[in-house]
């Protein structure tokens, strides 16, 4: 054998003969909500998406994904053509959720069963755990401090698994067992079938368990090796929105930790959130109960004030986005300076050295290097050149009521306090608004615009004042 034949016999060995079912259909009854619980954020993506990683990163043979009703937000959420959904009707359990995917699996390899509602499992972990089915149930436990809610592992005085027992079905003795089931198995596939058409739903829950195929196997004879979780997070599930804010801060606090790891100064690691991706470029420093959502780049030397939200956003080096600042869809050229209180809207572009301040609010619009709108204004649908300044209360009209219209200010103008500029309007290069100025014709380059009615004088005036009763 080749060396490179060597490594890619490595490479795909742990996917070989491996099916990944994915079981997705519960309710999620305590959770409460209309969305389907899989898809349920945590950390911005949808939960089921978290499992589905880990299926993909074992390179198994086929992934299939058993769903419930609102299975087609399912779907599309995850957006994932190459795997096979699977319905199941009604939700009568995980054994009969895995029933629902026989057709299929093959009956020659392994069928590894992952929740959709246990996203944190790590892939070492997977990997141990598929290496332990050759020729046995492998299933994957852990110890909990406080194991409520799940499935525990019975044993024998040697030590031997017997069989699962769920919260409901307990005993008060077998509740006292800290040993508890993370649901994930991996099965060889020759006895499935066999398993799943036994089981029974005479239970607390009327619900087809998989956790009772460990019974038949042990009756049989067949091997069963259990495989310890290393640590609880992986193992956790999301059942109610506590478990979820629990899981939240978990990865959150692992997000964070790799910005630092990666040089980046957080204030406080536990006061950011990132649903979604950051890529940050060298000394960048973030300050406190900042959310980050969708992709969002930070350049070089980017500074982020306290209290701001940035989604869908690149903000270019040595940027200073000031406390309070919120950016959507939006992109901020270098040296620029943004806040606080400025709120960026999608579609807009601002180049080099611009200069956004306190209650501006720019939507749809390209602002070339150097101009500035420090305070109050309202800039939409809007060409703005260089080295254009916007006065305070600035606003330029852009909606009649049933169509947007564009407004175009060209290099060096200076739009002068509290102007309205009536769009479709053009300012030429250089030209000036004076202060109060509505606009709605086109100003030539280099003119003054004024629109201003003359101030008038009455001498003397006399304020009225208050009648007596
Ligand atoms: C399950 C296990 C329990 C384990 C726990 C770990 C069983 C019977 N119990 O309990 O031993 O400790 O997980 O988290 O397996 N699902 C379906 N169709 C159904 C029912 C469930 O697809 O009819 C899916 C759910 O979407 C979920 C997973 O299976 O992703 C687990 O279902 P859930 O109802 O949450 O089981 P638990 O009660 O948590
Ligand atoms: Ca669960």
């Amino acid at each position: 054998m080749t060396f490179s034949q060597a490594k890619k016999k490595a490479e795909t060995r742990a996917g070989d003969g491996l099916d990944v079912v994915i079981l997705a259909a519960g309710q999620g009854k305590r959770m409460n909500s209309p969305l389907p619980k899989v898809l349920t954020p945590l950390a911005g993506k949808p939960l089921v998406s978290y499992a589905i990683r880990a299926a993909k990163s074992l390179s198994p043979r086929s992934v299939c994904v058993v769903h419930g009703h609102g299975g087609d937000a399912v779907r599309r959420a995850v957006g994932a053509s190459d795997f096979s959904w699977v319905l199941q009707e009604t939700q009568s359990g995980t054994g009969h959720a895995l029933l629902q995917a026989m057709p299929h699996l093959e009956r020659d390899g392994i069928a590894l069963v992952l929740f959709g509602d246990v996203p944190l499992i790590r892939v070492e972990t997977l990997e141990k755990l598929v290496e332990a089915a050759h020729g046995a149930l492998a299933v994957l436990t852990v110890e909990l401090s406080d194991p409520t809610g799940y499935g525990r592992i019975l044993r024998d005085g040697h030590g031997k698994i017997l069989r699962i027992v769920e919260q409901k079905d307990a005993s008060e003795d077998e509740r006292r067992v800290r040993e508890a089931n993370t649901g994930i198995m991996a099965i060889p596939e020759v006895r499935l079938g066999d398993w799943l058409a036994r089981l029974s739903n005479d239970n607390a829950q009327k619900e087809y368990y998989l956790t009772d195929i460990v019974a038949l196997a042990v009756e049989e004879g067949f091997p069963v090796r259990t495989v310890q979780a290393e640590c609880e997070c992986e193992v956790l599930g999301v059942n109610s929105p506590k478990e979820l804010a629990t899981l939240e801060r978990i990865v959150q606090r692992a997000s964070a930790e790799d910005l630092m790891a990666r040089g980046v100064r957080l204030a406080d690691p536990a006061r950011i959130d990132v649903r979604g991706e950051l890529h940050c470029g060298r000394g960048v420093f973030i300050d406190v109960n900042n959310v980050f959502e969708g992709a969002v780049e930070l350049g070089d030397d980017v500074e982020v004030g306290p209290n701001c939200f940035l989604r869908d956003a690149t903000i270019g080096a040595g940027s200073r986005i000031a406390a309070f600042t919120h950016i959507d869809g939006a992109s901020v050229g270098a040296e620029a300076s943004i806040g606080p209180y400025a709120r960026l809207r999608p579609g807009t572009e601002l180049k080099e050295k611009v200069h956004v301040g306190n209650f501006v609010e720019i939507k749809k619009s390209r602002v070339d290097a150097g101009s500035k709108a420090n305070h109050l204004a309202y800039i939409g649908d809007a060409i703005i050149g260089r080295r254009v300044n916007i006065g305070a209360g600035t606003i330029t009209c852009n909606y009649d009521g049933a169509n947007k219209f564009q407004t175009v200010i060209e290099d060096d103008a200076f739009i002068g306090s509290d102007s309205q500029l009536v769009a479709p309007v053009r300012v030429g290069q250089g030209a000036t608004l004076g202060a109060g100025t509505t606009l709605t014709r086109d100003v030539p380059a280099g003119a003054l615009a004024v629109t201003r009615a003359k101030a008038s004088f009455v001498a003397a005036w006399k304020r009225p004042t208050k009648k007596e009763d």
